[in-house]
């Protein structure tokens, strides 16, 4: 199994790291194979909006970082998306490669949208400094549905609170649970 992180966050050893790199973690040790990709070391602009991805099975024509992520989400069998909330949402930098997701409803991305194609796992993690889980829940209920919508099958949403005091790498509570979302991701059929 192949799956790819993206860590959605300019923190290179922040939180979001952290919490895809465990997950990844679990995965790995189930036998997959992982690679994760951070927004940090990535040059990555924002959908300019031309609907190019479109008109062609050439997919995406912005000639950037985004297309290492293509190229890796046309071979992966699952994604494990980390996404910190900021001022109440998924971050400025998981926005853009959302928005750039526009390209998986073109013909080079077709295949995933043919009948009984097999969707890919999508692990969409989100953490918060907030400690109340539910805060944000009609924004994360939304955003679920959304990537739905992108044919991801979304099997977990999980949701780490309470960053404010603590990073997540000092939690010891968090590294388990996160291996385990790693290795039932290998594991669901
Ligand atoms: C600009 C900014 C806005 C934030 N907004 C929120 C917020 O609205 N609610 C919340 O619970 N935490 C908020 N936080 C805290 C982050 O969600 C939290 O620290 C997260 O773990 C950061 O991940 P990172 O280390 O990968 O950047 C915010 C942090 C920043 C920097």
């Amino acid at each position: 199994m192949n799956i790819i992180g993206i860590i959605a966050s300019q923190r290179k050893e922040g939180n979001t790291a952290f919490i895809v790199n465990e997950i990844l973690e679990g995965a790995k040790e189930q036998g997959a194979e992982v690679k994760a990709f951070s927004f940090n070391d990535l040059d990555i602009k924002p959908c300019r909006g031309c609907w190019a991805c479109h008109k062609s099975d050439k997919g995406c024509v912005i000639k950037d970082d985004m297309q290492q992520i293509y190229d890796a989400l046309e071979h992966a069998d699952a994604i494990v998306l980390g996404l910190p909330i900021y001022m109440g949402q998924m971050s400025a930098q998981g926005k853009i490669i959302t928005d750039r997701l526009f390209a998986r409803f073109s013909p080079r991305f077709s295949p995933f949208f043919k009948e009984n194609a097999v969707k890919q796992k999508l692990i969409l993690s989100f953490n918060q400094g907030n400690p109340d889980a539910d805060l944000f829940k009609v924004y994360t209920d939304y955003t679920k549905n959304m990537f739905e919508v992108l044919e991801f099958d979304v099997t977990e949403v999980p949701i780490v609170t309470d960053l404010r005091s603590e990073p997540a790498c000092e939690r010891e509570d968090l590294r388990t649970s996160l291996m385990d979302f790693g290795s039932a991701l290998v594991s669901v059929k």
